[in-house]
């Protein structure tokens, strides 16, 4: 899978947000939609009534990830609202088979996510239900916090466990990631970059983008699984 880059509106200004969207619009592969609740990670931003707004004026197709309490209830109405992906927490999620297939069934890619501190293992029988496996490189709930280095273990077990499932899976990090930070994470088989302060937080947005772009594709080992030794 080529890489794919996600800039985040959490760093855009939520008040002009179509025009934030535009700005990436040419540039960006999906526009990375962060809603949280306020208990599954303790700030809130927006939900379903903003999404359902952002679908008829966002050109690019949305990745919304589901920092929320009760993702079973809630994530197949992001996709069938029209959202392209939508990620389910695996700490979050008590039905996480059903709530993919839903997902799925209602024309959006499902995407898991796992915390820093979660393991990847224990939900490998759960790839042929995903498209997308997302490895927070941030404790979710905030923007704008440092990469932790420490992911990059599993993100390479992560990659493996991809590989030898044989699919199609794409391997997204979220957190932290920047000009600095991003080929370690290519490097380490991610394969979809989200970045929120690293886009809307530069002077020219579309710019960074490019230059995110570029500096993944200096450093990844692409195309997987193929390059993995
Ligand atoms: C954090 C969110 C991220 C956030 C990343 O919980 O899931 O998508 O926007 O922001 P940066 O790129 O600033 O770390
Ligand atoms: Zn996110």
């Amino acid at each position: 899978m080529a890489i794919q880059i996600a800039p985040s509106v959490l760093a855009a200004d939520f008040a002009r947000l179509a025009d934030e969207a535009a700005a990436v619009a040419d540039v960006a592969d999906w526009l990375h939609v962060d809603v949280m609740d306020g208990h599954f990670v303790p700030n809130l931003t927006i939900g379903l009534p903003v999404v359902a707004a952002l679908l008829k004026h966002a050109a690019l197709p949305l990745d919304c990830h589901l920092m929320i309490a009760d993702p079973d209830r809630w994530a197949p109405e992001y996709a069938s609202a029209g959202a392209r992906n939508v990620t389910v927490h695996a700490e979050a999620s008590a039905a996480p088979v059903r709530t993919l297939r839903m997902i799925r069934s209602a024309g959006a890619r499902a995407g898991l996510a796992v915390n820093p501190g979660t393991a990847v293992e224990p939900y490998a029988d759960l790839l042929p239900e995903i498209d997308m496996l997302l490895v927070m490189t941030v404790e979710p709930g905030f923007g704008g916090q440092s990469f932790l280095d420490l992911v990059l273990p599993k993100l390479r077990r992560a990659r493996h466990l991809i590989a030898r499932h044989g699919s199609e899976v794409w391997l997204q990090v979220d957190g932290g990631v920047t000009g600095e930070t991003i080929g370690r994470c290519a490097e380490a088989g991610a394969d979809m970059f989200v970045a929120g302060t690293a886009v809307f937080g530069a002077e020219e947005p579309a710019a960074a983008v490019e230059q995110l772009r570029a500096a993944a594709e200096a450093a990844g080992r692409h195309p997987w699984p193929e390059a993995i030794e």
